[in-house]
C-alpha cells in the first residue's frame, strides 16, 4: 500500500502498516548496530575462554607441584588466567546484551499490568551500548518504586518511549553543555506519570504544535550505514501519539531553551495496581 507523502489519508488500515513497519524499522535499526551476528561468535569466545582457563590452570597446579618453574612463571600465569577472566566477563556481558535486543524485538503486545520501572530499565539497557555510549548521554532514573502496574501492553510502551529517548539523544547529538537524559515515574492524582527531560536544542513554538503531525521533520533525510535513505523520519512521535492515545495515555510535551520533556500521562482509575 501507498501513502501520499503529501496528502497522507490516514485509514485504521493505513496506520496499522504505518505503526507495524515503524516498529520493524526501529528495532531493525537499533539492532543493525549492535546485534549483528556477534551472538555464535560471543558464545564461542566464552568457550574458547573457559577451555583455556582449566588448561592454564592446570599447567600452573602441575608447575608449582613439580617445582619445575619459578614464582615469576607462576605469577605471569595467574595474570594470563586473570585477562582470560576478563575476555569471559566481557563475553559474558555482551552476550546478555545480545539476549535483551532478541527480547526486545520479540516483545509482543496483549501483556497487560506492566511494570513501567521494569520497561523504563530495560530501554535504557537497550540504548545504553549503543546510544549513550556514544553520544556521552548521562542517564539519571528517578523512578518511584511504588509505582502501581498499568494496564498497557509493554510493546506499545516500548515502542513510543523509544522514540522519545530517540529524539532526545538526537536533540542533544550536537549540544555541548551537559547532555543529561532524566526519566522520572509518578503517580499523582490517578495519573501514572512517565516523564522524559533532556537538556537538548528544546522546541521552537512555532515548531511544537505541529510535531506531532505524520511526516513533520526538522531533520535531514540521512543515509543509513547500508546506504538506504531513511523512510522513517517524522514518523515517530505521530505512531507514539496514536499507540498511546489507543490506551487513553495523552502525551504532553514542554520546552525551553535548552531543554524538552515529554510526558505520558496514564490514567489508572480502570486499572487494578
Ligand atoms: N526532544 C526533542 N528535542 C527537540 N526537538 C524534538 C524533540 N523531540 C521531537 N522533536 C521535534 O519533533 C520533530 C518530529 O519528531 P519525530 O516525529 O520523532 O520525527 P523525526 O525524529 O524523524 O524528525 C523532530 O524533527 C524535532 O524537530
Ligand atoms: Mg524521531
Amino acid at each position: 500500500m501507498t501513502v501520499n507523502r503529501l496528502n497522507p489519508s490516514v485509514t485504521s488500515e493505513v496506520l496499522e502498516e504505518l505503526l507495524a513497519r515503524d516498529r520493524k524499522a526501529l528495532l531493525g535499526e537499533m539492532i543493525q548496530g549492535v546485534l549483528h551476528n556477534i551472538n555464535g561468535p560471543l558464545q564461542n569466545i566464552f568457550m574458547a575462554t573457559e577451555l583455556l582457563k582449566d588448561q592454564l590452570l592446570h599447567h600452573k597446579k602441575f608447575l608449582s607441584s613439580s617445582g619445575l618453574a619459578d614464582n615469576k612463571l607462576l605469577e605471569d600465569v595467574e595474570k594470563q588466567l586473570a585477562r582470560l577472566g576478563h575476555i569471559q566477563e566481557g563475553a559474558y556481558n555482551l552476550s546478555n546484551l545480545t539476549q535483551n535486543l532478541i527480547q526486545g524485538m520479540q516483545i509482543q503486545g496483549g501483556e497487560v499490568k506492566t511494570d513501567l520501572n521494569v520497561a523504563i530499565r530495560k530501554l535504557v539497557e537497550f540504548f545504553q551500548n549503543n546510544l549513550f555510549f556514544k553520544h556521552r548521554i548521562k542517564v539519571i532514573l528517578d523512578l518511584d518504586e511504588k509505582l502501581p502496574r498499568v494496564n498497557v501492553p509493554i510493546s506499545d510502551f516500548w515502542q513510543s518511549a523509544a522514540h522519545i529517548v530517540k529524539n532526545a539523544i538526537e536533540a542533544m547529538e550536537n549540544v555541548d553543555s551537559d547532555r543529561i537524559l532524566t526519566i522520572k515515574t509518578s503517580y499523582d492524582h490517578g495519573n501514572v506519570i512517565v516523564s522524559f527531560r533532556d537538556t537538548g536544542i528544546g522546541i521552537p513554538k512555532e515548531v511544537k504544535d505541529k510535531i506531532f503531525n505524520l511526516y513533520y521533520t526538522t531533520k535531514k533525510s540521512h543515509s543509513t550505514d547500508n546506504g538506504d535513505t531513511s523512510e522513517t523520519l517524522g514518523l515517530g512521535l505521530y505512531c507514539a501519539k496514536h499507540l498511546m492515545s489507543k490506551h487513553g495515555i495523552d502525551i504532553s510535551v514542554e520546552s525551553g531553551n535548552g531543554w524538552t520533556e515529554f510526558s505520558l500521562i496514564i490514567p489508572l482509575h480502570e486499572y487494578d495496581s
